[in-house]
């Protein structure tokens, strides 16, 4: 018998003991979750990621963790903008596996918990989040895990949907987001939990901008800055241990 652990083994176990309906919901829609996002974002989402990583202004030498990395677009993307060594968590063991499919060996992509990492006090310079606080069942708990594995100085960087300040704009967006998204998502990734109508719940559900840099600034990060995307429909908040 091989000594060599079996990783989707290690990869299972992890999820298991820390997943949650959450993990298992993600599992079900990484097969369609690329296609979908491009697809109802009209591929908006990939100019955001990419503004993300530019405003980063990499110099190449940083130690970057990527958490809540789904498929690992925004990890690709952080490369891609000249970051230095890129790691990768998700608890669903799906979305890791579709990511290091597309990735290849660019980037270390773990099974992890947002909330508990397996990773040591001050080893990372940067942290980033795309489209996944607003699905950390316990957010404070992921501001402390990223603020814990930052470096005295390192930054965290949140892309994240955010309700549109513009009532006119608000309402059409509404339409869109509320009935027609749920419609075409839950129809192509097979109507996987529901996960498409979970979606524009949890956006509304979730604090607004200024709120989300007072939790921030609650788990002890300062400097917290806000951009607002494309009329608010996302926003990028930075943030420094
Ligand atoms: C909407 S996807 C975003 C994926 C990717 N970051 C992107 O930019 O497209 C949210 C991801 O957060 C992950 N997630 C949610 N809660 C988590 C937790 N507590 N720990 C690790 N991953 C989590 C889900 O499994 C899912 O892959």
């Amino acid at each position: 018998m091989s000594a060599t652990p079996d990783p989707s083994r290690f990869d299972d176990e992890v999820s298991r003991k820390q997943g949650s309906r959450i993990s298992r919901m993600f599992d079900r829609i990484a097969p369609t979750y690329d296609l979908l996002n491009h697809l109802l974002s009209a591929n908006i989402d990939v100019r955001w990621r990419r503004k993300a990583a530019a405003d980063l202004k990499f110099t190449g030498e940083e130690r970057l963790l990527d958490l809540c990395c789904g498929t690992g677009d925004l990890a690709m993307a952080m490369k891609d903008a000249g970051a230095g060594t890129v790691v990768a968590t998700d608890f669903s063991p799906e979305m890791v596996r579709h990511a290091r499919q597309k990735a290849g060996d660019r980037i270390d992509f773990q099974v992890a918990d947002t909330t508990d990492l397996p990773f040591a006090d001050a080893s990372f310079d940067v942290a980033t989040v795309g489209f996944g606080v607003r699905n950390l069942e316990d957010l404070d708990a992921g501001f402390r895990e990223a603020q814990r594995v930052l470096k005295p100085g390192g930054r965290l960087m949140i892309l994240e949907f955010s309700r549109p300040p513009n009532a006119a704009f608000r309402g059409l967006y509404h339409t869109y987001f509320m009935i027609v998204l749920p419609m075409i998502g839950n129809l192509v990734s097979g109507g996987a939990d529901n996960a498409y109508t979970y979606l524009p719940r949890s956006v509304m559900a979730f604090p607004g901008p200024e709120a989300l840099a007072d939790r921030l600034r609650a788990a002890g990060f300062a400097h917290v800055d806000i951009e607002s995307l494309t009329y608010g429909i996302a926003c990028i908040h930075t943030a420094t241990k």
